[in-house]
């Protein structure tokens, strides 16, 4: 289902859903990283969690400085990303799992594309969404390229591997 936060009549309630859909996003990516081999995207993607937790942290701290009560955990029966943490469980194969992700990332950046956009902002949420949009937009931006078969991402990566244990071959 394409996730519909950011659309509410009112903005404390589109920022609610946000908050749920960035909980969602990290059981996502506890499922996908559960799932992956490959070490080094293991690593990349516990950093874009990372984000959503901390996006969840930034988030929850507005709603209660304008006395709102943040959601605890992810939306109940609402399932706003298209991917969810069931699906990802399921899957095999770590391109099928940054696809996955990366059509996730799609959803997240509408929803902090919409928020941004919105003309009934509070002041004070106007940085942390800039700031989530741009970590969104390099979420998609890696998870596009890495996926790809021979993409440019995935050889960087294997580049940078070669050279940490060379490195590290000459250390020990
Ligand atoms: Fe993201």
């Amino acid at each position: 289902m394409v996730t519909l936060v950011g659309m509410q009549g009112n903005f404390e309630s589109a920022l609610k859903e946000l908050v749920e859909l960035d909980y969602d996003a990290i059981e996502a990516y506890e499922a996908a990283i559960n799932r992956l081999e490959n070490g080094r995207y293991k690593d990349v993607l516990n950093g874009f969690k990372a984000d959503h937790q901390r996006h969840v942290t930034d988030l929850s701290g507005l709603l209660k400085k304008h006395n709102q009560e943040p959601p605890t955990g992810p939306s109940i029966g609402k399932q706003w990303l298209t991917k969810g943490k069931v699906v990802l469980a399921n899957l095999v194969g770590d391109d099928a799992i940054l696809a996955a992700m990366s059509s996730n990332e799609d959803d997240t950046n509408t929803a902090y594309e919409r928020m941004n956009e919105r003309l009934d902002k509070w002041e004070d949420a106007v940085e942390i969404l800039k700031r989530g949009l741009t970590d969104e937009k390099r979420h998609k931006a890696w998870l596009a390229g890495s996926h790809s078969q021979g993409g440019n991402s995935r050889n960087k990566s294997e580049d940078v591997d070669a050279e940490t244990s060379t490195t590290s071959e000459i250390e020990t």
